[in-house]
């Protein structure tokens, strides 16, 4: 597909109350030490009792439209991604836009847990073939730890809340980056492995208490396998598809998970450790906002420069996997 996708802005959002594994190891049976080593995460965020995931996402949007100079009344996509949205229904995208006052546009939601980032750029881009006017507010935003089990130590040390958001457009305005190609893709037969509860599944009387299917479940060893293989894979594949190698690639921007992956996956890629780009231990894994988020930080430590060519990709729930290449 030739169709132009370009970024004109690029932003985040992330509450400010810190949950430090000190705090966890008040809460359950855990240490630094162990979060620290096998996952590499040492802090994430937690949003207030009178947020919810759409309030990120609306901040995070909010300077997203502000850097790209325009008002939410030119949009004509809202479009989110989250797998922690505030309710089944109304979506996190029509939240977002009745916030902002962005009108009558088409506004939904993407369900593609942490991939939800590369899925949702390869969406824009194929709204964008079919309609080069348009211009598209992408948001993804998540509020992980409204479904952690602080009972359950092997899945509550591992997740954060926040958010990132883009405008994507085809016009001629000088762009921040192009979307050059994207793949998406999925194993629907391993679907059991992460689920976030919470949905009609969870069959609920008035007056019931909540139980652990409320929560997120997780077979983290399975996950880490399949993790590491689809994301090593799928790299690999959109290199080849474009004529590149990995030499051609400035930064990897894998998703945030467990630095253990990031690092076996750069690893069989052979990439050089000085272009991985990691923050997954100020964050945790915020799920689809986990690789905006490190792009955006990327960026404020001056490390995507013009030109720079950039690989991105992530895996999640679902199972959902997908790799990405961005021209900044
Ligand atoms: O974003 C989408 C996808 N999600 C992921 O990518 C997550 C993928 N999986 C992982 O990152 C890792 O599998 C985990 C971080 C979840 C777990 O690491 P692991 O090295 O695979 O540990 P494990 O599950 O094999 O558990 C090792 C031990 C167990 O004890 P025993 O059975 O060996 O006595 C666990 O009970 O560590 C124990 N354990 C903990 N100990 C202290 C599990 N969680 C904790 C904890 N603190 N928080």
């Amino acid at each position: 597909m030739n169709a132009r996708c370009n970024l004109l802005s690029l932003s985040s959002h992330v509450p400010s109350q810190v949950l430090t594994n000190d705090d966890l190891a008040k809460m359950v049976d855990t240490s630094d030490e162990w979060i620290t080593t096998r996952t590499g995460i040492k802090e994430r965020r937690r949003l207030a009792a009178t947020e919810n995931a759409s309030d990120l996402g609306y901040k995070a949007a909010l300077k997203a439209l502000d850097e790209a100079g325009m008002k939410a009344g030119e949009l004509t996509h809202v479009i989110a991604a989250t797998c922690t949205p505030d309710s089944l229904c109304p979506s996190v995208a029509c939240i977002i836009s009745g916030k902002l006052g962005a009108g009558a546009v088409m506004a939904f939601d993407v369900s593609a847990a942490c991939s939800g980032f590369l899925y949702g750029l390869s969406l824009c881009r194929s709204i964008l073939a079919q309609d080069p006017a348009a211009r598209i507010l992408f948001v993804c935003a998540e509020a992980l730890t409204r479904r952690s089990d602080w009972t359950d130590r092997t899945t509550c040390v591992l997740f954060g809340d926040g958010a990132g958001a883009c405008i994507l457009t085809a016009d001629d305005r000088p762009p921040l980056a192009t979307l050059e190609d994207a793949i998406c893709k999925s194993d629907g037969s391993l679907n059991q492995l992460i689920i976030v509860g919470g949905g009609t599944a969870s069959q609920y009387k008035q007056g019931d208490p909540v139980g652990s299917d409320f929560f997120i479940h997780m077979q983290g060893r399975e996950v880490y396998r399949h993790a590491v293989r689809q994301m090593s894979s799928i790299c690999e594949e959109i290199l080849e598809r474009n004529g590149l190698s990995i030499r051609d690639v400035d930064l990897f921007v894998p998703h945030q998970a467990n630095l253990r992956i990031i690092e076996a996956v750069g690893s069989r890629l052979e990439i050089d450790a000085d272009k991985v780009f990691t923050n997954v231990e100020h964050y945790g894994n915020t799920s689809s906002a986990s690789v905006p988020l490190a792009l955006v930080e990327a960026r404020a430590q001056g490390r995507l420069e013009p030109g720079m060519r950039v690989l991105m990709t992530a895996f999640g729930g679902g199972l959902t996997f997908g790799a990405t290449l961005l021209r900044f």
